[in-house]
């Protein structure tokens, strides 16, 4: 064990599937129970099983994060029937709205991203706040991602969100640094997850012809080893290890700083 997280809850949202289920088993792994804040009440189930299977306790919730009134109504759910959150990780995030085109110019696609990414994330904070406040104690973990400095790659209105995500981490940090309560953020690279897939369908159906008629993964891994150093894309588990170290008392004087899990693709 290489951080022990015994006796502490962790609530991840977006954690039914993906990068965020990748964070749900480490944490689990080093002794955390689960809290699991999910709009998909299958990715709920299969995450939780999985968690009951490694000897933890895991407690579910179907949250929209889009949605004050979910949002204020999980977290108190997932608080009496946990006890209380130690750990909160800001998981659940979109590249774009539904049918998103991938240009930079669409409504829909900066109001959808801006609701998810950010204020959905502000609004769980706000809801997990007060608790640790009162305890003087917590740690706070964002997920923003190597699109926030490296934009060129993405849409701007994700990589507008991702970087509203650093400022939000900063800016949180050091208000609550006095009360004992870390926040940092992680900015993950490429990761092969459901997100990646969609995006994939979504240019082969506006007629890509990077992506038309191509094995889909192969896409994925030659336009990865054209910017990544390392070659190889990142894992689920990879974003999990990073995260149970920033909520862990072993990073207990590193606050407001987001750290990159990308392989090199950025380097600051
Ligand atoms: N996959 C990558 O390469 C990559 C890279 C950098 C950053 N990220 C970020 O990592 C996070 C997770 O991405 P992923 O690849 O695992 O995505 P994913 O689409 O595989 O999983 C996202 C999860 O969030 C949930 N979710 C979506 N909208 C929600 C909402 N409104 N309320 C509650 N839950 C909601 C989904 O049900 C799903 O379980 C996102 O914030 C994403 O921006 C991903």
């Amino acid at each position: 064990m290489f951080a022990d997280l015994n006796e502490k809850v962790a609530l991840i949202t977006g954690g039914g599937q993906g990068l965020g289920l990748g964070i749900v088993l480490k944490m689990a792994e080093q002794g955390a129970d689960i809290a699991i804040a999910d709009l998909s009440d299958e990715n709920l189930r299969q995450a939780a099983d999985q968690v009951e299977g490694m000897g933890r306790k895991v407690y579910t919730v179907k949250m929209d994060v889009t949605d004050k009134g979910s949002v204020t109504a999980g977290v108190n759910d997932l608080t009496s029937q946990a006890g209380q959150i130690d750990i909160l990780v800001n998981n659940a995030g979109v590249a774009g709205a539904p049918g998103s085109t991938g240009t930079s110019f669409r409504d829909v696609d900066w109001d959808f991203t801006w609701k998810v990414n950010v204020k959905g994330l502000v609004d769980v904070t706000e809801a997990v706040l007060p608790q640790m406040r009162q305890r003087k104690a917590g740690k706070i973990i964002n997920i923003s991602s190597v699109a926030a400095k490296a934009a060129k790659y993405i849409t701007a209105y994700y990589a507008t969100t991702k970087m509203s995500v650093v400022a939000y981490t900063q800016a949180l940090a050091r208000e609550f640094a006095a009360e004992n309560i870390n926040v940092n953020a992680i900015a993950p690279g490429r990761i092969w997850t459901q997100f990646h897939q969609d995006w994939m369908k979504e240019r082969e159906a506006l007629g890509d012809e990077a992506v038309v008629g191509k094995e889909k993964y192969d896409v994925f891994m030659a336009s990865l080893k054209e910017v990544i150093p390392m070659g190889r894309p990142q894992e689920p588990s990879d974003i999990g290890s990073l995260a149970v170290f920033l909520a862990s008392e072993e990073s207990r004087n590193i606050t407001g700083q987001t750290i990159q899990c990308d392989g090199g693709q950025v380097m600051v």
